[in-house]
């Protein structure tokens, strides 16, 4: 694995080893998942593995921490972060890792940054990553339908997306819930691509 530097993956590599074991265990079963994705995608499963690796850096500090730590880096708190801090822990790991490990890679930082809301921004890798963290099949409570959502992410990682942030941004709004405006966007993105590519259900 050598995207990034040899050292940046060690170092990763040393803060993941520090991180709960219940969480380490999901980071190492959504790296089979991203190797299997990648595989089948033609992509370097080598950086999948990197973006999976390093996702969840953030993932154990408390909200009060997060919150003090975007605040210090100047990082963005809308009204849905304010409400759900936990949604920082990918914002604050992606600059951990960009000022304290040397993270000098603009998609693996945009992967890791926006792993929780996902971003129009993404690319292949970001996307990759995205659904990878959703397919850990301990989430299926939370997401019934990662079969399904497993079969699209292997034969397109924008179908499988559409379908994911559909469902999530109904089920939001059904239940009064918060969306966050990077899900949205993404969602439209995704339509708006769809519709291009003459795809969308119902059109001629
Ligand atoms: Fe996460
Ligand atoms: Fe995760």
């Amino acid at each position: 694995m050598d995207s990034g530097g040899n050292g940046l993956l060690g170092r990763i590599q040393l803060r993941v080893g520090r991180l709960p074991k219940g969480l380490q265990a999901h980071i190492y079963r959504v790296m089979d998942i991203a190797q299997e994705l990648a595989q089948r995608h033609g992509m370097d499963p080598e950086r999948a593995s990197l973006g999976m690796l390093a996702h969840d850096v953030a993932r154990a500090m408390s909200v009060e921490e997060l919150t003090r730590r975007a605040t210090e880096l100047g990082l963005p708190i809308g009204v849905v972060e304010s409400r759900v801090p936990i949604l920082l822990h990918g914002p604050v790991g992606a600059e951990i890792l960009c000022r304290e490990d040397g993270l000098d890679d603009d998609p693996l930082y945009r992967a890791v940054y926006w792993h929780s809301t996902g971003h129009p921004s993404l690319d292949a890798l970001g996307k990759l990553v995205f659904l990878a963290d959703k397919l850990d099949p301990q989430k299926i409570s939370y997401y019934p339908y990662i079969p399904l959502l497993r079969e699209l992410a292997l034969e397109d990682l924008d179908r499988a997306l559409l379908e994911f942030l559909t469902r999530e941004t109904v089920a939001r709004v059904s239940n009064g819930d918060l969306v966050h405006p990077a899900s949205y966007e993404m969602l439209n993105s995704l339509v708006a691509a769809s519709m291009a590519a003459g795809s969308k259900p119902g059109s001629c």
